[in-house]
């Protein structure tokens, strides 16, 4: 006697629209599409347009349906009526058995309450993300929270994200911890080894994002001004690839242009970014992603933001949380440029965020729960998939 029997493919549905998303999806879509069990069926929102379309293709990423959403500088309430509209159309006419989305994008929550109200199962994946502060950062902190209220599966990347789950009153049996799926995407990408970096000095090699939309205007204007000032001592090459927005633009582009060692460039492909991160001395950053992908290449980070929802790599020692200040910026980063011990101690601290296999397991638990609720109707493909982990007891050692 088999439970787990199904007959056609499970069709999954996987919105993504910004950088990140395609990202940290593209893993799971390439593990699905491995799979007889799953038929991946990619939506993209053009919630970003130029920076999501130059990673679907080199993340081998086939795309069945596109919204073209994006205008510039877009508020947050047009954005996410259009996208439940937009959304809400697409699952009426293809009826997905699932939808999958990830973070905590305005993607994501109107992906899942777009399937919500289209009576579809939802996905989250890097569920449980907390910071603990309602409005910091800006919206995510809200999206996350009330995806987790939409979502039948629920991927934590940590126990720790798990945990925050379990607090708000998620069931154990709905919780599942996989590790991050960016970790699945970057040693994917390494090994295809085919990136080019863009330090051109043997000067300290000093990498910056920046966009959060909670520190644009004033904030990021004095951040700006304190990575000239960093530049300045003379022994540090800087590369900072510029987000499209326009109001990150308006903030960092009079600070950082026309300096002799910093290099502004355009947002660069994965490939390239990834390579340009392998081959850095120091990450100056504000993004979620960079957070965990910098330990993971024992990259030490400067997290230039108030919280983190991400303090696993904080109490690795892997990561700081040094704020928006600018003199605390500075101060954190010459300590680190100049002291050799601190230096090494964060970039030999490890990485708590996945061991590269989340999205297998992310599959394989999908495949499971179908298979199991399938019903004999649905035709007999039998489960070769091997359970993961359960909640709290994964483990990158
Ligand atoms: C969004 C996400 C944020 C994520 C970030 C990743 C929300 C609310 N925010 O923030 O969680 O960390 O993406 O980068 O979902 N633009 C372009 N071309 C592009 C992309 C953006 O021109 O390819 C410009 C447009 O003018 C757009 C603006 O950037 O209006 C802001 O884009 P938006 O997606 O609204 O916010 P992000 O700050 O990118
Ligand atoms: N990234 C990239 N090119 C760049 C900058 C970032 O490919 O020029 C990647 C980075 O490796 C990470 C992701 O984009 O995986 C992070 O995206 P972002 O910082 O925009 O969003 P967040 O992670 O903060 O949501």
């Amino acid at each position: 006697m088999s439970p787990n029997i199904i007959t056609a493919p499970v069709r999954a549905m996987l919105v993504l629209g910004t950088r990140p998303e395609a990202i940290k999806l593209a893993p799971v879509a390439r593990a699905m599409a491995a799979s007889p069990l799953f038929e991946p069926i990619v939506v993209t929102t053009g919630q970003h347009r130029e920076m999501l379309h130059q990673m679907l293709e080199l993340l081998r990423v086939d795309v069945h349906t596109a919204l073209d959403v994006m205008r510039e500088r877009q508020q947050l309430s047009t954005l996410t009526a259009r996208l439940v509209d937009g959304l809400g159309e697409v699952f009426r006419a293809e009826r997905p058995d699932l939808v999958i989305v990830q973070g905590d994008t305005t993607t994501a929550l109107t992906g899942a309450l777009a399937a919500f109200y289209e009576r579809v199962p939802i996905a989250h994946v890097e569920a449980g993300l907390r910071t603990g502060v309602l409005d910091n950062p800006f919206p995510e902190e809200v999206n996350r929270r009330l995806i987790g209220r939409l979502a039948r599966w629920h991927f934590a990347p940590t126990p720790r994200a798990a945990g925050h789950l379990a607090a708000e009153g998620v069931p154990d049996a709905e919780v599942f911890t996989t590790g991050n799926t960016v970790i699945d995407n970057l040693l994917w990408v390494l090994a295809e080894g085919t990136g080019r970096g863009l330090f051109e000095t043997g000067l300290r090699r000093v990498l910056v994002t920046l966009h959060r939309r909670e520190n644009q205007g004033d904030t990021m204007r004095a951040m700006g001004e304190c990575l000239r000032r960093l530049a300045d001592r003379g022994d540090v090459e800087m590369v900072v690839p510029l987000h499209k927005s326009p109001a990150v633009r308006e903030a960092l582009l009079p600070e950082l242009t026309g300096h002799p060692r910093i290099r502004v460039v355009e947002p660069l492909g994965y490939l390239d970014f990834s390579a340009t991160l392998a081959s850095c001395d120091l990450v100056l950053t504000d993004s979620g992603g960079i957070q965990e992908e910098a330990p993971t290449l024992g990259k030490p980070a400067l997290v230039l933001r108030t919280t983190t929802e991400r303090p696993e790599a904080v109490e690795a020692g892997a990561a700081r949380l040094v704020g928006t200040d600018p003199q605390s910026i500075l101060e954190a980063a010459v300590h680190l440029l100049d002291d050799p011990v601190a230096y090494e101690r964060m970039a030999t601290a490890g990485n708590p965020f996945g061991d590269g296999h989340a999205s297998d397991r992310i599959v394989a638990q999908l495949a499971e729960d179908f298979g199991a609720d399938a019903g004999p109707d649905r035709g007999v493909v039998p489960l070769v998939a091997s359970r993961p982990e359960g909640p709290g007891s994964y483990s990158t050692a």
